[in-house]
């Protein structure tokens, strides 16, 4: 009897004390979380992090060029804008890419030229490959980083409508894409020469024209800019 109560009393104890330790824990989480969304509040306030998307200004742009380490670095192309923080090692100052930083130079995506007006968010001039290029970066971003907004200027409007620029530029990329798809499909026509690799020759080409699309395939060669030796 003695030894049952004595059980029933550990028991009741031991429940007690479980109850009391998960209301502890309770206590304790709670706190925690509360602790966790005031930090996510000081800390978003300090790095004062963009909304998510919104509608820039080429102006309010210039200051996420990654120079101020609080700022996320923020880049702009054909008026997308998109945070790079994540690559600050090539986004921040000293980075290949941070002539892009904080602006949108969508046309140094091409030409390279990272000198004064060469940093111009103007197509004007360009090929319709070359534009091309230029909407296959921005699907690059898309994919690789955060999309925050829509940069209001060239691209889009003040209401964050695409304008004409950035459709006609669209259009341009569409056809630069089927002039790709069709120089693609030439190529593939191009009759395969007899040729062989020798690897030990530098990667020297032996083509031997012994058939009728032999002229062509030694231009071809020659385009590809490979040494090409025949009989
Ligand atoms: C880069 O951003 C800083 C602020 O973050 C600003 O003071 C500076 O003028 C910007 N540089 C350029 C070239 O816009
Ligand atoms: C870069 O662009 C600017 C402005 O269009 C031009 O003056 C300069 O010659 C260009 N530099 C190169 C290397 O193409």
């Amino acid at each position: 009897m003695k030894e049952e109560e004595a059980t029933m009393e550990h028991r009741s104890s031991s429940s007690l004390s479980s109850r009391a330790l998960s209301r502890s824990f309770l206590g304790l989480s709670l706190g925690l979380g509360f602790l966790v969304a005031v930090a996510a509040v000081i800390v978003n306030f300090y790095y004062k992090r963009p909304a998510q998307t919104s509608l820039w200004t080429a102006e309010e742009l210039t200051a996420y060029n990654g120079t101020d380490e609080r700022l996320p670095i923020l880049l702009g192309i054909l008026g997308s804008v998109f945070d790079v923080s994540k690559g600050r090692s090539h986004y921040g100052p000293g980075g290949g890419y941070h002539h892009f930083a904080g602006r949108d130079a969508s046309r140094a995506f091409v030409s390279g030229n990272f000198t004064g007006d060469g940093l111009t968010d103007s197509l004007l001039g360009l090929t319709s490959t070359e534009v091309n290029s230029i909407v296959d970066w921005r699907k690059f971003y898309h994919e690789r980083y955060i999309f925050v907004g829509k940069l209001a200027g060239r691209y889009y409007d003040d209401q964050g409508n695409p304008t004409k620029y950035l459709k006609g530029a669209e259009a341009k990329a569409k056809r630069g894409a089927q002039l790709l798809e069709k120089q693609k499909i030439e190529e593939a026509k191009i009759p395969s020469c007899n040729s062989r690799w020798s690897d030990q020759d530098g990667g020297k080409v032996e083509l031997f024209t012994n058939d009728v699309h032999g002229f062509s395939c030694v231009v071809y060669y020659y385009l590809s800019s490979k040494i090409c030796i025949h009989d």
